[in-house]
């Protein structure tokens, strides 16, 4: 059996839907049924719990022979992370796959990765089975940049010279559901997967210039002021923790300290590429 955690959340749904695609029965931890009710009309089955209830987290793993644990950034992201994997081992969970951050560096001073390298090396110590997945820089998070592009000309992010590789969640999801069910599951063992789209690796210039492509204007990229920009996208974030450890992520990106970097992993693995930032600003 799988467990899901994250299933109303982005990879996880990804993932859900892949595994469902895939004729997969599997179970998912989710905090709320009302939310995750489309999931079980699916016939997902659904445990209701929380991480930060152990109690609930065993209960949704009795049974399950293979793991994929997801949370979102957060203050309390690495301990709710490193009690899952007390939990599993507690309960003798065979193979855990964690999604993780290419960003996840020795050396990095930003908490998001710091909280992932943390929770990988929790994981590697456990003597369960383990594989992380990382998608690069999701394409996601450029969902509102056509609006705005179209509005300003511009796409404002404050990135400096940065680079990134690109990857969408949706592959993502894709991915995960393959490895969850390779029937040559020990291949998987012991691997750290940094997935990329086909995309090359790319500043935020280039970002802009596809923008432009897909709307039909010229944008320019506009390196703004990061204080600004924190301001202004504080809304979609849970709170002021989670608003400054997102600033100092993209300051690292900025600076240089995290090149983006390019893989194969995924169309080696899958048999295919992955989807374009081009082809994925059209499906919007
Ligand atoms: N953004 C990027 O470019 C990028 C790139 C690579 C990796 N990542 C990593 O991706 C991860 C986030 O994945 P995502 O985008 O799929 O997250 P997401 O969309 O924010 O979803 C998070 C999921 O976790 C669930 N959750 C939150 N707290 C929980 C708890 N206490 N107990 C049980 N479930 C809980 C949420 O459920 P509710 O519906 O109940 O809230 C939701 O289903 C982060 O670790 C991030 O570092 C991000």
């Amino acid at each position: 059996m799988i467990l899901l955690t994250g299933i109303t959340g982005n990879i996880g749904s990804a993932t859900a839907k892949a595994l469902l695609a895939r004729g997969v029965r599997f179970r998912a931890l989710v905090r709320d049924l009302a939310k995750a009710a489309a999931w079980a009309d699916q016939g997902v089955e659904l445990v209701q719990g929380d991480l930060e209830n152990a109690e609930s987290v065993k209960r949704a793993l009795a049974g399950v022979d293979r793991a994929l644990l997801v949370l979102p950034n957060g203050q309390t992201q690495e301990a709710l992370e490193l009690a899952f994997v007390r939990s599993a081992k507690e309960i003798g969970l065979p193979w855990i796959i964690k999604l993780s951050s290419p960003e996840a560096v020795r050396g990095t001073t930003s908490p998001i990765p710091l909280a992932h390298i943390a929770a990988e090396d929790a994981i590697m110590a456990s003597g369960m089975h383990w594989t992380f997945v990382r998608p690069s820089f999701y394409m996601q998070n450029f969902r509102s940049s056509l609006k705005s592009a179209r509005a300003t000309g511009k796409l404002s992010m404050p990135m400096g010279k940065g680079t990134v590789a690109l990857t969408d969640n949706n592959d993502a999801g894709e991915f995960i559901a393959y490895i969850l069910t390779d029937a040559d599951s020990a291949r998987h063992d012991r691997q750290c997967y940094d997935i990329t789209g086909p995309d090359p690796v790319m500043n935020f210039h280039d970002i802009a210039e596809v923008i432009g492509q897909v709307i039909g204007q010229k944008v320019a990229y506009d390196d703004c002021d990061p204080a600004a920009f924190q301001e202004a996208i504080r809304p979609f974030h849970r709170n002021q923790w989670h608003s400054d450890a997102v600033a100092r992520l993209f300051a690292e990106i900025a600076n240089g300290k995290t090149p983006g970097h390019k893989t194969d992993t995924f169309e080696k693995i899958m048999g295919r590429p992955g989807r374009s930032l081009r082809k994925y600003l059209e499906s919007l």
